[in-house]
C-alpha cells in the first residue's frame, strides 16, 4: 500500500497559516509520522505468525515497564520516520535518554510510540502520541535540553489511534482536526474539523480499582459522580476506562467528560502513572485546542517545566468546567488536614 498524504498535507498547510510562527515547519514531520502510523496500523492488523505482538521481550523501558514486541516495532518505525524527516532532539518512552537524530534538526519530537500496551493482548485500542517542540540552542549537543522546556513551547501535537479505524487527531495550534485512514487507498481523509470538548458530558474515566489509594479531592469528586441524581451534582454520570489513554482522550472530543490519572498512595504512584513530556503535554495541547483544560490537580499542565525527561505527572483533563470542579477540590484540600501521603500537595 502506498500512502497518499495530499489531503492531510492540504489541511495542515491551511492550519499552519492560521497558527503562524513555526507551525509550518512541523508539517513534513507529521506527514512522515502519518506514513509510519499507516505502516504500523497494517502491521498491527496482520495476525502475527505466533500471536506474539503482545509478548514480552525480556527488557524494560525507561520507567521500568516490561517491553512488548509491538513497543519495539513501534519505536523502530517512529524513530525512523523522525530521523528521515529531520527531527533533531528525540525522546521516546522506549529510549533510555534523549537522542539527537538529525544533527541539523530544528524541531524536537517527544513520543509514546505505543500507548495502551496492555490492550495489545486483548485486541483493544492502542495508539501513538507525539509532540513537536523547537530545538533550543545547545539541544543538538545535549538533546535533553529540548525536553526541559515548559509545555507551552509545544508547537504541534497529536495522536494516532489504532482501533476499528485508524484515526489521527492533530493540532498545529489552530484548532483540532481528526482524520481517518482509508486502508484501501492509504489516504488520511478529513473526518472532522474544529473538534471540541463539549460541556455537559457527564462522563468520567478513571481506573476505579485504585479508589482506596486516592487522595481526598479525587475521592470526593468521584463519590459525588457516583451518587448521581441523588447526590450533590443532581445528575447521573457514566463511567468508561479503556486502559489506553488514546481511546479515553478521543472520547472527550465530541462527548465531553473528564479523564483522570491522579497521584495515589501506591508506592511509585505519588506522581501518577503518565509521563509529562510525551503523554501529558501532547494531550493537554490537544484538549486546550479543543476548548477543554488540563491540570495536574493544581496547575495548568502546559505551564509546567519538566525536571527530567521521563518525569511522571498526575493528569486531569477534559471539559473546562469539570476540570475547574476538580481544581477547586484540590485547592480546598490544601487547607484541610492531611488524610495521607497522597493528599498533600507535595506528593500530588
Ligand atoms: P503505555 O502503554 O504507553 O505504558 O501507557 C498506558 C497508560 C495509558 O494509556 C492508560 O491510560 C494507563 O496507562 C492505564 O493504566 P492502568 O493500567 O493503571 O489503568
Ligand atoms: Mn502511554
Ligand atoms: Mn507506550
Amino acid at each position: 500500500m502506498t500512502t497518499d498524504m495530499s489531503e492531510l498535507a492540504d489541511v495542515l498547510a491551511r492550519r499552519a497559516k492560521v497558527a503562524g510562527g513555526r507551525a509550518v515547519e512541523t508539517i513534513p514531520v507529521i506527514l512522515a509520522l502519518a506514513d509510519a502510523a499507516a505502516r504500523l496500523a497494517a502491521f498491527v492488523a496482520q495476525p502475527s505468525a505466533d500471536g506474539s505482538h503482545g509478548a514480552y521481550v525480556g527488557a524494560a523501558n525507561s520507567d521500568g515497564d516490561a517491553q512488548r514486541k509491538l513497543d519495539l516495532v513501534a519505536e523502530e518505525i517512529c524513530q525512523a520516520a523522525a530521523r528521515a524527516s529531520g527531527v533533531g532532539p528525540y525522546l521516546s518512552e522506549e529510549t533510555e535518554a534523549a537522542l539527537t537524530l538529525d544533527p541539523a534538526g530544528a524541531l524536537a519530537m517527544a513520543i509514546d510510540p505505543l500507548d495502551g500496551s496492555s490492550n495489545i493482548a486483548v485486541n483493544g485500542v492502542i495508539g501513538t502520541i507525539f509532540a513537536l517542540l523547537p530545538a533550543p540552542p545547545g539541544s543538538l549537543a545535549t538533546p535533553a535540553l529540548a525536553f526541559a522546556q515548559p509545555g507551552h513551547a509545544v508547537i504541534a501535537s497529536g495522536f494516532f489511534m489504532y482501533g476499528p479505524q485508524t484515526r489521527l487527531v492533530v493540532s498545529l495550534g489552530a484548532g483540532v482536526d481528526i482524520f481517518a485512514l482509508d486502508p484501501d487507498t492509504g489516504r488520511f481523509v478529513l473526518f472532522e474539523s474544529a473538534a471540541t470538548v463539549p460541556a455537559g458530558g457527564r462522563e468520567f474515566a478513571i481506573n476505579a480499582s485504585n479508589a482506596r489509594h486516592w487522595a481526598a479531592p479525587v475521592r470526593r469528586y468521584i463519590d459525588a459522580c457516583l451518587e448521581g441524581a441523588d447526590g450533590p451534582r443532581g445528575v447521573d454520570f457514566n463511567m468508561r476506562w479503556a486502559g489506553s489513554m488514546v481511546a479515553d482522550v478521543y472520547r472527550l472530543l465530541g462527548r465531553g467528560g473528564v479523564f483522570l490519572y491522579p497521584s495515589d498512595a501506591r508506592s511509585n504512584y505519588a506522581q501518577g502513572r503518565l509521563r509529562l513530556v510525551y503523554e501529558a503535554f501532547p494531550m493537554a495541547f490537544l484538549i486546550e485546542q479543543a476548548g477543554g483544560r488540563a491540570i495536574d490537580g493544581h496547575d495548568r499542565i502546559l505551564d509546567l517545566t519538566p525536571s527530567r525527561p521521563h518525569q511522571r505527572i498526575p493528569l486531569i483533563l477534559g471539559e473546562a468546567e469539570e476540570v475547574e470542579v476538580l481544581r477547586r477540590l484540590h485547592a480546598d484540600d490544601l487547607g484541610a488536614p492531611s488524610e495521607g501521603p497522597a493528599s498533600r500537595r507535595g506528593a500530588a
